[in-house]
C-alpha cells in the first residue's frame, strides 16, 4: 500500500460528528488520509482540490514545512507551560506578530482555543469593560440575523442562524438582533452590494427602545460566512460604527473567516476601512493546523481592566489552553509564511480573476444569485420544492465525487481556496462546478 493510503477503519459507530449528517456519512463515508498544497488524498487514493481550505482555515495550503517543523520543534522543547501566572515566550511573539498585521488601535491579544471560545470571550471583555468604567447598566447585547459566531451559549444568542438556536432553550436574556443584509435587489452584485446600508439604522431604533445606556455591544461578521456569504452593502459598517461611537458601544468584528487574508487584507476590517473595537479571530491564525483563537482588543478596552491592587487579577476568564506553547510556534510559523510569500496580496491581485470564472456560471442551471469578495465566492441555488437544503448538498456530493471540496450551507455553494490557489486550479474549480450544476435534478 503506497504510505498516503491509510485503511479506512472497519467502526465509524462510536464518533458522533459535528455538524453533520452522520446517518447519511456513514452509509458512504468521505476519509481524507492525507494532504499537500491544495490537494486532499481520499482513502480510496483519490485527489481532491480543496475549494474551501479545510473549513476556512487552511489559508496557505497544506502541509507547509516551516508550519510542521515549528510544531515538532515546539514540542520537543517545551511541550506546555501553565497558562494562568506563567508564561512562555512565543505567546508573547505572537500577540506582538498579530498586533502589529491588525488593523491600528488592536493593541492587545487574548488567546482562546476556537472562534466559539473567541466570541465568548469578547461579549465577557464588553460587558466587564463597561462595569469597570462605571457603566454596569450597559447589559444588552446586538446581534444580527443569520449571524453565525460559533456554537456556545453567548455565540448562538446573538448568532441568528434559527437551526442553531431552536431546540437550545432560552439562550441569553437581552439579547437583540438587527436585520440581515441579503436583499433581493442585490442579486449578482459583483463584491459589495449596492444596497442596504440603511439597514445599519435599526441600531438606531434599538437605542431608541432600551435606552443607550443599556447596551453593552454590537457583534456582527463583516462578511456573513457560514449563513450563506453576504457581503455587506457599502457603507453598511461605516454606519455601524458611526452609530456604536455615538452611543458609547462597543463594535466587534468577527472576523473568525475573514482574518488572514481572506479578502485580500490581514483582515476585513482593513478592507473595509472601518475600525472595530475588538476583532475575534481564529482558523487561519495556525493556518487550521492546531487549534488556537484569539481576540485582539484596542488600548481603551484593555486598559480599563488595569487597575486595582498589582496582585490581583483583573480579568476572571481564560483557558487551560490561552496561547498554550505548540499552538503559538504554529501561530508565528504561519504568519511568516503568509508574509514571506505574500498570500494576503495574493488573494487580492487574484480577486478580478476569481469574480470573473465565478460569474460566469451564471447562467448554469438552478443558480438564482453569486456573491464574492477577495477569494470567496457563494452560488445560491434554488432550492427543491419542499426539500430545502437537499440541491445543495448533492451539489457538495457531487463535486466532491468529482475530485472538488465545497461547502453548502443550505442551498448555497460556498468557495473559499487556500491562498495559494493558481490560476489553472480556479479554472478547475469552475469548470467542475459547471459539470455539477449542469447535472443536478
Ligand atoms: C464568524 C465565525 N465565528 C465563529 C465561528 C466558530 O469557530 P469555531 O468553529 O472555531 O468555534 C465560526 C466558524 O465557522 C465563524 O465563521
Amino acid at each position: 500500500m503506497a504510505l498516503d493510503r491509510k485503511p479506512a477503519p472497519n467502526d465509524l459507530s462510536a464518533f458522533w460528528m459535528p455538524f453533520t449528517a452522520n446517518r447519511q456519512f456513514k452509509k458512504a463515508p468521505r476519509m481524507f488520509v492525507a494532504a499537500e498544497g491544495m490537494y486532499y488524498t481520499t482513502a480510496d487514493g483519490r485527489q481532491v482540490l480543496d475549494g474551501t481550505a479545510g473549513l476556512w482555515c487552511c489559508n496557505a495550503g497544506h502541509k507547509r514545512p516551516k508550519i510542521v517543523q515549528a510544531i515538532q520543534q515546539q514540542a520537543a522543547e517545551l511541550d506546555y507551560a501553565p497558562a494562568f501566572q506563567m508564561g512562555h515566550p512565543k505567546a508573547f511573539e505572537l500577540a506582538s506578530a498579530l498586533r502589529d498585521i491588525a488593523p491600528g488601535g488592536m493593541d492587545h491579544v487574548f488567546f482562546t482555543n476556537s472562534g466559539s471560545e473567541s466570541v465568548e470571550t469578547a461579549l465577557k471583555i464588553a460587558l466587564a469593560c463597561h462595569r469597570a468604567r462605571g457603566e454596569a447598566s450597559r447589559t444588552r447585547l446586538v446581534g444580527r440575523e443569520r449571524g453565525y459566531h460559533g456554537v456556545n451559549f453567548g455565540g448562538i444568542s446573538v448568532g441568528g442562524i434559527v437551526n442553531n438556536r431552536r431546540v437550545f432553550g432560552n439562550l441569553l436574556s437581552g439579547v437583540d438582533h438587527l436585520p440581515h443584509t441579503h436583499l433581493p435587489q442585490n442579486a449578482f452584485s459583483k463584491g459589495q452590494p449596492e444596497h442596504g446600508a440603511h439597514l445599519a439604522d435599526a441600531l438606531d431604533g434599538l437605542v431608541a427602545l432600551h435606552g443607550a445606556e443599556t447596551i453593552a455591544a454590537v457583534i456582527v461578521e463583516p462578511m456573513a460566512g457560514s449563513t450563506g456569504v453576504l457581503m455587506p452593502p457599502k457603507g453598511y459598517l461605516e454606519r455601524l460604527r458611526e452609530i456604536c461611537t455615538r452611543h458609547g458601544i462597543f463594535l466587534i468584528f468577527d472576523e473568525v473567516i475573514t482574518g488572514f487574508g481572506r479578502l485580500g487584507a490581514s483582515f476585513a476590517a482593513e478592507r473595509f476601512g472601518v475600525r472595530p473595537d475588538m476583532i475575534t479571530a481564529a482558523k487561519g491564525l495556525t493556518n487550521g493546523i492546531i487549534p488556537m483563537g484569539a481576540v485582539l482588543v484596542s488600548a481603551e478596552i484593555h486598559d480599563a481592566f488595569m487597575n486595582g491592587p498589582d496582585h490581583l487579577i483583573e480579568f476572571f476568564h481564560g483557558y487551560t489552553y490561552s496561547g498554550c506553547p505548540i499552538a503559538s510556534a504554529a501561530g508565528l510559523a504561519t504568519l511568516e509564511t503568509y508574509r514571506e510569500e505574500g498570500l494576503f496580496q495574493r488573494a487580492a491581485d487574484l480577486e478580478a480573476y476569481w469574480q470573473e470564472g465565478l460569474h460566469s456560471l451564471r447562467e448554469c442551471p438552478h443558480v438564482i444569485d453569486i456573491r464574492n469578495m477577495g477569494l470567496i465566492g457563494a452560488i445560491e441555488l434554488q432550492p427543491m420544492s419542499g426539500e430545502p437544503a437537499k440541491r445543495g448538498f448533492s451539489a457538495f456530493l457531487n463535486a466532491y465525487e468529482a475530485g472538488l471540496l465545497v461547502r453548502s450551507t443550505g442551498d448555497t455553494i460556498a468557495l473559499s481556496p487556500p491562498l495559494i490557489v493558481e490560476k489553472a486550479q480556479i479554472d478547475q474549480i469552475f469548470e467542475t462546478l459547471r459539470k455539477v450544476l449542469h447535472g443536478l435534478d
